[in-house]
């Protein structure tokens, strides 16, 4: 396993997943345990760009529950089709938001959040997960973000 992230500072968004992405793949791939893989992918995320909140809600039944993440405290509950993470569940697709007051049924864990991006993780055509980002900033997210989150979910699904 890596010992540590090496991710030019001077790079862009789009470089520095280009080189995250295989990082995250050597980093997990010894490891079969998903709360330890999932724990160390949020904070290889949040360590790379510094998100406001990063992490993981887990499907159980028909809610999902919090997972492994980084960021401030979270709520530990959304029901399928509620706020942004139940309704990228619901859609099985990535749901990007640029500013969250305009997402109707938002669910503000944290007030200072503005912009955020939640993507599913599917295997056999079922959501095992979404991993969510949330933004300080408005507008923060976009198709680099999506496209390489959406590699990411995928290379959580091969292992899942
Ligand atoms: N804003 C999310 C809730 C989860 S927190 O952002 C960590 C939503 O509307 O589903």
């Amino acid at each position: 396993m890596a010992e540590e992230l090496h991710i030019g500072l001077e790079l862009n968004k789009e470089q520095k997943y280009i080189q995250l992405l295989p990082q995250i793949q050597s980093l997990t791939e010894g490891e079969h345990n998903q709360v330890a893989n999932l724990a160390n992918i949020s904070a290889a995320l949040m360590q790379t760009f510094g998100f406001w909140w990063v992490g993981f809600y887990l499907v159980e039944g028909d809610e999902l529950v919090l997972g492994p993440f980084q960021g401030p405290i979270a709520c530990t509950r959304i029901q399928y089709g509620k706020g942004v993470c139940g309704t990228a569940f619901a859609q099985k697709k990535t749901v990007l938001v640029p500013d969250v007051d305009q997402f109707p049924g938002h669910i503000a864990c944290s007030s200072a959040s503005r912009s955020e991006i939640v993507v599913p993780v599917i295997k056999n055509e079922q959501v095992l997960m979404v991993i969510d980002v949330d933004s300080a900033k408005l507008n923060d997210f976009d198709a680099i973000d999506q496209l390489y989150l959406e590699k990411l979910a995928e290379m959580i699904a091969r292992k899942a």
